[in-house]
């Protein structure tokens, strides 16, 4: 079978998208003919996004008016040709940079093209839900303070989970320093239209913001803006490496899904993102009835002192119950033709957005409370929904990380051969290991594998979790 007539065929099994793209493949909103009848290359009167000056100028100088950036490209690339482009602008090679531990791995392919010497920041961890919390700005300080020599701060908010750091007092500070902030916003192109979503991180001060509008709004994958707005950088230095790191040929497809999404933005977002709020609400509302699965929820992100939280994405939790995440997972795909976004070992995650459908909350809301029913917990006499919620807790926990060695450029640079994971302790990884979905590394390579790695990592495969970076599903490859 080849892969159009394959998506034509899943476009009709009626399974409820609870991931990206943010369109949810809901044709009422985002209708569109044949694409092949629109699809041109730069001729007379279509400009060029690599020296626009007509309607693709246009288009991105509405697009940052709406964001409130003074400069703004289109990206075809995804958020990835936006990081790369923005991180190449303001480093030179071999510079030091701050970066969030928690970052995706398209952020360290810029350090390893840009031979960057990284400084990490670490996330808070919490623990209730196994996921990485925000960073804190005392961190960053400290950081700042040790590193005057560091020429850009990288971090990443929203989280995949869309848990936010405080970008504003980070900017403030990274500001005084004199030192740039670039924020990978992939998942918050939706933020800052409504007031029950944060503002996004262009209002808050930081000085480059990279949105995937695919993740959280209705555009075609791969469609990204990113966005200038500082005095720190120049906009022709991003233009510039945006022409390296974008295709001589964007689709004007892609750059014309961008601009029906931010003229959609424009005429309708309060209407749009009013009743996409309610219907979350009135979801969180109904799944208070669950006993053992969890949902987190803005409560718990306060109460765990996280800066603050967005709301559309769903971590649903079945941790301290009798099954794990991919169970769960495979019984809402399975069971009740609902295909989430993510799996990991405690949890799955949904991803809403104002495209989502009355019908489809309801259809997940059935569902969890009907698989809810069914689950037991651990401990006798235990009620894990209360003691957990009472238990959520953030920790920093910088020991889980692995120690760096050499940098990243110089462990892939280096020879390499494969071990056994169960027999790699000590050896420096010469490879990213990571979860797909969400891609940060578990690993990066020139960092040393520890005991913790390799019984976290045996623990991921046990759990049906997929683990890129190995080779025949248990060998790792390692400097020599
Ligand atoms: C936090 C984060 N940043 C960047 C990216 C890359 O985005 P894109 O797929 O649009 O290139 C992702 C993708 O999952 C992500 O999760």
């Amino acid at each position: 079978m080849n892969l159009y007539k394959k998506l034509l065929e899943y476009s009709k099994e009626g399974i409820y998208p609870m991931h990206m793209p943010g369109h949810k493949r809901n044709v009422e909103m985002a209708s569109m003919i044949n694409p092949y009848s629109l699809d041109i290359t730069e001729i007379e009167g279509f400009d060029n996004l690599h020296s626009a000056n007509e309607i693709l100028l246009e288009g991105m100088n509405r697009a940052a008016y709406l964001y409130g950036s003074s400069y703004t490209n289109y990206l075809v690339g995804g958020s990835t040709a936006g990081i790369l482009a923005g991180i190449a602008s303001c480093t030179k090679k071999g510079d030091k940079v701050i970066v969030a531990r928690n970052s995706h791995k398209s952020v360290y392919n810029a350090i390893y093209l840009n031979e960057l010497k990284p400084v990490y920041v670490y996330p808070k961890q919490i623990d209730s839900f196994g996921i990485n919390g925000d960073i804190s700005t005392d961190d960053v300080k400290d950081l700042l303070e040790k590193n005057p020599d560091a020429k850009l701060i990288i971090i990443t908010s929203p989280t995949y989970e869309g848990i936010l750091s405080d970008i504003k007092s980070i900017s403030e500070l990274s500001h005084r320093y004199g030192v740039p902030l670039l924020v990978d916003e992939a998942h918050g192109a939706h933020l800052g239209f409504h007031k029950d979503f944060p503002d996004n991180s262009i209002k808050a001060g930081a000085d480059i913001v990279i949105h995937s509008l695919h993740k959280t709004l209705p555009a075609f994958t791969q469609t990204g803006l990113i966005h200038i707005n500082s005095k720190l950088i120049s906009y022709e230095t991003v233009k510039r490496y945006l022409s390296i790191y974008q295709t001589s040929s964007p689709s004007y497809l892609l750059m014309a899904s961008i601009e029906q999404c931010i003229t959609l933005l424009e005429r309708e977002s309060m209407e749009l993102f009013t009743s996409f709020f309610n219907e979350l609400d009135m979801f969180h509302q109904r799944m208070g009835q669950l006993k053992y699965i969890k949902i987190m929820n803005k409560d718990d992100v306060s109460r765990i002192g996280c800066f603050d939280f967005e709301p559309s994405k769903l971590t649903i939790s079945v941790k301290d119950t009798n099954i794990n995440g991919n169970k769960l997972y495979n019984l809402l795909l399975n069971e009740y033709n609902i295909q989430m976004e993510m799996v990991s070992d405690n949890y799955v995650l949904g991803m809403t957005s104002i495209c989502d459908t009355h019908e489809g909350f309801i259809r997940l809301g059935n569902a969890l409370l009907d698989i809810d029913a069914t689950l037991k917990n651990y401990l006798k006499n235990y009620d894990i929904y209360n003691n957990n919620r009472n238990s959520l807790s953030s920790n920093f926990k910088k020991e889980i990380y692995p120690e760096i060695i050499i940098s990243s450029y110089e462990a892939i640079e280096k020879e390499s051969n494969m071990v056994k994971l169960s027999e790699s302790m000590d050896h420096i990884a010469a490879e990213y290991i990571y979860l797909y979905p969400p891609g940060i590394p578990l690993l990066v390579p020139g960092e040393q594998i520890s005991n913790q790695m390799i019984s976290d990592i045996t623990n991921f495969l046990k759990n049906g979790l997929t683990v890129h970076g190995l080779y025949e599903g248990q060998n790792i490859k390692v400097v020599s």
